[in-house]
């Protein structure tokens, strides 16, 4: 199979030298049960395992550039739920010792990029268990979409059989993610698709399209706007939402009320919070203001917890800014 290089690691073929390396990572209780395996107890069981990763051949070893020590193992795999089609299952295991270094992301990443330039997929897909935090910060920093929960699917090796939370990744969404790491950023992009000689509305719905068509692991972008002393639904892309949010209610009245952007890490936890779609687990509100009165609200919703970093408050911020600087000066109706 082919090898490929990152900046910290080597990916490559399996050999038989690499047993004890595969029995260190895969006796330890941390790695192979939240990824549903069963830990190695004997060394007769990795040396069975390491034969059919070799024979695999789709199973590469990961290998530490500091120490060329194989530290786990990456693959792209059959997808029982995809046949006939261009399309793999991203798999992984890491040991304990090199976790929360950002490792399985640059693995991952090369992997992906490897299965569309190279290998020609249409599709990768991954799935990892409900709770298991490590695994799904992988998925989500390399930008696989979160389909959804496959319900009692998955048949652990002691007989449980658990839920899987699914992703997907499309050829174009990676050529996308790839070009969106030189090309023009959301804004710039917003910048040039609104235009001040438009009915504002029309730009607003616009606005809503291209963020949510943009972002990954968005499942509602929209406006609130500002009338008759209440917080009234906008163009909005998404499922059905609430019409009206009275000042300090809900995400939306209190960014209003306060002033500033608010970013919630889990919807849950944030008192007051109105669900408008239950699939929505995090949520960025950015008030927004026109001759120096509030006219609105921007509100970006996701499945995912604590999808939104810094960067993209900030990118959204300037969304904002872009909306405010087309408001019209008289009334919304112009
Ligand atoms: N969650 C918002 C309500 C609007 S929806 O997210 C579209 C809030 O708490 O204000």
């Amino acid at each position: 199979m082919d090898t490929l290089e990152t900046k910290r690691l080597i990916l490559r073929g399996w050999e038989a030298d690499d047993l004890e390396d595969l029995h260190d990572y895969s006796s330890d209780m941390r790695v192979g049960p939240p990824a549903g395996w069963k830990p190695h107890f004997s060394k007769e069981e990795s040396v069975v395992v390491l034969a059919d990763f070799i024979k695999n051949g789709c199973v590469w070893a990961i290998e530490y550039k500091e120490n060329n020590k194989v530290i786990g193992s990456i693959s792209l795999d059959k997808d029982a739920a995809r046949r006939d089609v261009d399309c793999r299952e991203l798999g992984y295991a890491l040991s304990a010792d090199y976790w929360g270094m950002g490792l399985m992301t640059e693995a991952a990443r090369a992997v992906i990029d490897y299965g569309f330039e190279t290998a020609g997929l249409r599709c990768i897909s991954a799935a990892h268990f409900p709770g298991n935090d490590a695994s799904r910060r992988v998925l989500e920093k390399c930008g696989f979409r979160k389909e959804g929960m496959l319900n009692y699917s998955y048949r652990l090796y002691n007989g449980r059989v658990l839920s899987t939370v699914q992703y997907i990744m499309m050829s174009e969404d990676w050529q996308r993610i790839k070009e969106g790491e030189d090309g023009p950023s959301l804004s710039e992009k917003l910048a040039l698709i609104v235009d001040d000689n438009l009915w504002i509305m029309t730009n607003l719905a616009n606005a809503a399209a291209l963020i949510y068509d943009e972002m990954i692991n968005v499942n509602w972008a929209g406006f609130y706007l500002w009338r008759d002393g209440l917080l009234k639904l906008g163009p909005f892309c998404g499922k059905p939402a609430c019409t009206t949010i009275e000042m300090g209610k809900g995400v939306c009245g209190k960014a209003a009320e306060s002033g500033k952007t608010i970013v919630v890490d889990d919807v849950h936890l944030f008192p007051g919070h109105i669900a408008c779609d239950s699939a929505s687990l995090s949520e960025t509100v950015v008030p927004m203001y026109a001759g120096g009165k509030l006219i609105g609200v921007l509100d970006i919703d996701s499945p995912v917890r604590r999808r939104f970093k810094s960067e993209e408050k900030t990118e959204l911020e300037k969304c904002a800014a872009v909306i405010e600087g087309i408001w019209p000066r008289d009334s919304l109706d112009k």
